[in-house]
């Protein structure tokens, strides 16, 4: 047992493809199953929407770290959103250089700061009090830093990350505090930062809360300005029957907005995006068996290999995940909780929810699964983590 237990949690990738059938039947369930063709192709369409030539893209690898996404986003040329030191570590070491790499600092100690200062990497600081400490000790050093935008936006309060309640970012009307703080450390700002959500659907909150940063973002106020950098937050379709987000008409906003920026700023600066959910979302399926199905009264509650341990969106977020029975798509449609293994009454992938006709031993595959699920996970009730499995191309035909 104890070694069952420690061999899970296995990262496995393959240059090749596969298809689920053939995925089934070499790893057992439950294992999360990643395109690597999806995250490129998600590359490029982003790189292109915002209409501005110099636009970096920095991966916030927080939504997944599997080793080969990070990987395969270095060969395109992407950059590293980290937030955590094991973060810009584990990027260094997959081989992004520290010019590649932005240290998104929220609440970090002392020892981090320097811990990552010596890396080389640039601290994106988020407070007057860690602005002050940091400029003491690391005067004339270049830095960035984030603001609260003061818009609030995201499909879930817990990750709306702009506005009276969050605890991100230093307030736009502090800005005066800043460049006392800067001036006395000789600190240069290459950068200003927002980031005001996660899943933002309403795309007139993104481009205010971008109006309102570039609207401190004035040369007088910082002459040495390199970027803007917009954060994440751009929105994928969890539910198939989701409108889509216009991004062509978003990205063309963007741009003009921008331009006008630059034009007044009197230098092109770049512009930098940092895109979670968007690449690895979709990218993502996980794969779960059903052991047991019973009755509570009238609800049909179908019990399957995994838990909210493994991917914890719905119980977090309440999110929804569209779940296909891949072992009988076309069975009739019966309405279902599909529950996990954990010991909590929460622990429930979907409730209520109209699938074809589920039996014991069949597979269902939970979409949407690239993103914030593994890279979430825990061992909670001691369950063992489950396996990511990296292809380049991925048949996702979900019929088994
Ligand atoms: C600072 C920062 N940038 C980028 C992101 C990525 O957000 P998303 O995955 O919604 O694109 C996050 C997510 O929490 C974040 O905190």
């Amino acid at each position: 047992m104890t070694d069952t237990f420690l061999k899970q949690g296995e990262i496995i990738s393959f240059i090749g493809r596969t298809d689920l059938t053939e995925a089934l039947k070499r790893y057992e369930t439950p294992f999360f199953l990643y395109s690597g063709e999806s995250i490129i192709n998600r590359y490029n369409f982003i790189k292109q929407f915002i209409k501005w030539k110099n636009i970096k893209i920095f991966y916030a690898m927080k939504s997944n770290y599997h080793p080969q996404i990070l990987e395969i986003l270095r060969n395109e040329g992407c950059g590293i959103d980290a937030v955590s030191p094991a973060e810009v570590f584990l990027a260094l070491k997959c081989g992004f250089t520290p010019d590649r790499v932005i240290f998104t600092s929220n609440n970090s100690t002392d020892e981090e700061i320097s811990e990552i200062s010596r890396t080389g990497v640039l601290i994106n600081i988020d407070s007057l009090s860690r602005l002050e400490k940091y400029g003491r000790k690391y005067q004339g050093t270049d830095i960035c830093l984030r603001f609260n935008t003061d818009v609030v936006a995201g499909e879930h309060s817990h990750i709306q990350t702009g506005g009276p309640k969050t605890k991100f970012g230093i307030l736009l009307s502090d800005v005066e505090k800043v460049l006392q703080i800067c001036g006395k450390y000789s600190l240069k700002v290459i950068g200003v930062h927002k980031h005001a959500g996660s899943g933002i659907s309403d795309k007139s909150k993104f481009i205010q809360s971008m109006k309102n940063l570039l609207s401190i973002a004035l040369k007088e106020n910082f002459p040495d300005l390199k970027f803007i950098d917009l954060g994440g937050g751009f929105k994928v379709k969890y539910h198939p029957e989701e409108a889509d987000v216009d991004y062509d008409e978003f990205g063309e906003t963007a741009g003009n907005v921008f331009k006008e920026f630059c034009d007044n700023y009197g230098r092109q600066l770049s512009l930098y995006i940092e895109p979670g959910k968007f690449l690895t979302s979709e990218a993502g399926i996980f794969l779960v068996q059903v052991n047991t199905l019973k009755k509570n009264k009238e609800r049909n509650i179908a019990g399957v290999n995994s838990g909210f341990t493994h991917l914890m969106r719905p119980v977090l977020y309440n999110a929804y995940h569209h779940i296909i029975n891949i072992s009988n798509p076309d069975g009739e449609l019966r309405v279902y909780d599909i529950c996990g293994n954990i010991c909590e009454s929460g622990d429930c992938f979907a409730v209520d929810r109209l699938i074809p006709e589920i039996r014991e031993g069949d597979f269902l595959a939970i979409m949407n699964a690239g993103a914030y699920c593994f890279s979430m996970a825990s061992i909670y009730n001691m369950r063992p983590l489950p396996r990511e499995i990296f292809f380049i191309k991925v048949n996702l035909n979900l019929a088994i």
